[in-house]
């Protein structure tokens, strides 16, 4: 199945290409034009982002509501990471796609490290996030098998789920959320100019002016990618210091050395 998908840090990204390698497809990035051309030729599809606060990332939001018309009819699977929880991670998505006349074939969540690396409290030993890397592995690689006989499982999806995701964790995050995008904060002094930051914003939220990162919060979606690739740790988000840059490459670098 091919799939498309949004990653702020390399986790969805990584999770979305090995469902879709064991599928016989391809992944392709909303951030890539090749993902249009995906959506217009394929009947079924995968579709997967990582759950924000239990909700949809306002750039795949975007992404469905721009695009309505050619999810029109589609069969779409949900794949969705997460850090810990997220009730309706896949319903969220199901809901909106089902408003623009798609039919929601099923619905995966996957544990994943989570890619806030500026709290403490949701920091965890390497070891930890390679375990939850491999169990993510596993889950996928049996749910290909069991996509390929036409079973899909359905997490997320339920009206419980829904219940979940809201009174869990949307209906006290969203204010957090709005205000966190705001909060964006580039120290001036660590801040090296390199550019990284500006030309990976997947929103284009960041320029270089006199040499120095300036943030303008536009689009942000608060995808942690600038936060966790800055070389400098010169931007902060929920926290004062980055404490972990969390990026699915360096995760993966670790395992291939063990
Ligand atoms: C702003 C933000 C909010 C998040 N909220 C949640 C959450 O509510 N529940 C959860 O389990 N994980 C949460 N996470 C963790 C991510 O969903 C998780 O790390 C995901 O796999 C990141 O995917 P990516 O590497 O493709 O960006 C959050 C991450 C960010 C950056
Ligand atoms: S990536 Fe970091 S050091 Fe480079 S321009 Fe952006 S904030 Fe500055
Ligand atoms: S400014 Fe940073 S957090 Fe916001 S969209 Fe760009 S990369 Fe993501």
């Amino acid at each position: 199945m091919n799939g498309i998908y949004f990653s702020g840090n390399g986790n969805t990204k990584h999770c979305m290409e090995l469902f879709a390698e064991a599928t016989g497809g391809k992944a392709v990035s909303i951030e890539s034009p090749d993902a249009l051309d995906v959506l217009k030729s394929e009947t079924e599809i995968a579709l997967g982002y990582p759950t924000h606060y239990s909700n949809i990332p306002v750039i795949v939001k975007k992404f469905i509501q721009n695009n309505a018309s050619l999810f029109k009819g589609k069969k779409v699977f949900i794949i969705v990471t997460m850090g810990l929880f997220s009730g309706d991670g896949a319903g969220l998505g199901a809901r909106l796609l089902k408003k623009y006349g798609a039919q929601i074939l099923g619905g995966l969540h996957l544990r994943m490290p989570d890619a806030i690396g500026d709290v403490k409290m949701l920091k965890k030993a390497a070891n930890e996030n390679i375990n939850i890397i491999k169990a993510a592995e596993s889950k996928i690689t049996q749910t290909a098998s069991q996509v390929k006989t036409g079973n899909y499982p359905k997490d997320g999806l339920f009206f419980w789920n829904r219940l979940a995701g809201l009174f869990g964790q949307r209906l006290w995050f969203i204010p957090t959320a709005n205000k966190l995008r705001t909060k964006l904060h580039i120290n001036t002094e660590k801040c090296t100019g390199c550019g990284k930051c500006a030309a990976n914003c997947p929103t284009r939220s960041i320029t270089i002016q006199g040499g120095k990162a300036v943030f303008s919060v536009g689009n942000c979606t608060i995808c942690y990618r600038c936060v966790n690739s800055c070389p400098a740790k010169a931007i902060t988000l929920l926290g004062k210091e980055v404490l972990e840059q969390c990026r699915f490459e360096l995760y993966q670098k670790k395992m291939q050395a063990m």
